[in-house]
């Protein structure tokens, strides 16, 4: 079957691909799928039939792979469900399979997933590729909402184009974790993840497209005041996350969705995660190095 692409979004954004097989990737296919991700920054892949091994065999063949990082100075906290290093729990499950906990601090770590983000700006090098795989969709569906940041930035006013041109933004997880209400980051926590700074308009290098880099992580511009920095992040992620840039996806168990953090933003939506079970695992492709 030949690989084919159906836009689901009006600003020829967020792709279904189908046609295929994963059980046998090769480098060609892994080239064809990068060729649609460049054009449509995300796609979504039904009933890939991967597993835990085939899913980061499959990621590897776009890339390096991140590992998931200790998060927390106790390393008790750090116990993980997934045996994998590659894979990062994106569920709402702990160690030994169940349910978070109210306080679980790896459940409130997590809540930062509910702003508009894009994953490990907050490091000098970024990630591009993020690949979700859904296991287990809890009622409601928990959906997760991508917007279109290339789109978003051509729609600016010229003025705005060329006031932020040449700006610089640091990136600081910690920013986005006391955004999102995560209580107590410990000083050795924080030390292990200092921020990064990167430039707000980007060219994306698959499409040679301008796009923006924003983020829940985005503290501030550099060289700015604080409070007027922070104050123009937050109208363009008003502006970049209007409706029409904006595509949600609706999870079936089975899907893996694909999206370049180059020219996207994401977040997760609410559910009663503590009712029930969300089974969602992801890998993560480093950016070439500079
Ligand atoms: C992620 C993420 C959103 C979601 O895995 O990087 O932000 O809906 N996920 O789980
Ligand atoms: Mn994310």
């Amino acid at each position: 079957m030949a690989l084919s692409a159906r836009v689901l979004h009006s600003t020829d954004f967020f792709a279904e691909v189908t046609g295929i097989a994963f059980h046998e990737l090769n480098p060609a296919i892994a080239k064809r799928i990068i060729e649609f991700n460049d054009r449509y920054a995300v796609l979504v892949f039904r009933e890939t039939g991967l597993d835990d091994d085939g899913h980061v065999a499959m990621s590897r063949l776009l890339g390096p792979l991140e590992t998931a990082p200790a998060l927390f100075a106790n390393n008790e906290e750090n116990r993980r469900r997934l045996k994998l290093p590659e894979l990062f729990e994106a569920g709402n499950l702990d160690a030994d399979g169940n349910i978070q906990a109210l306080d679980d601090r790896f459940r409130l770590f997590a809540r930062g997933n509910r702003l508009w983000h894009t994953d490990s700006s907050f490091y000098q090098q970024r990630s591009k590729y993020s690949l979700l795989l859904a296991y287990i969709v809890p009622p409601g569906g928990a959906d997760t909402e991508f917007a279109d940041m290339r789109a978003a930035y051509d729609a600016l006013p010229q003025a705005m184009k060329r006031r932020i041109e040449d700006l610089v933004c640091e990136h600081d997880v910690w920013y986005s974790r006391e955004l999102a209400g995560f209580p107590d980051a410990q000083s050795e926590e924080r030390n292990r993840r200092p921020p990064a700074q990167h430039r707000l308009v980007q060219v994306h290098p698959g499409s040679r497209r301008k796009t923006l880099l924003l983020a829940s992580h985005a503290s501030h511009l550099v060289g700015w005041p604080i409070d007027e920095g922070r104050a123009l992040l937050r109208e363009l992620m008003e502006f970049a996350t209007q409706a029409r840039f904006v595509h949600r996806h609706s999870w079936r168990a089975g899907d893996l969705v694909m999206w370049d953090n180059r020219c996207t933003m994401h977040r997760a939506t609410p559910f009663n995660d503590l009712a029930f079970r969300r089974d969602m695992r992801r890998t993560t492709v480093i950016e070439d190095a500079a």
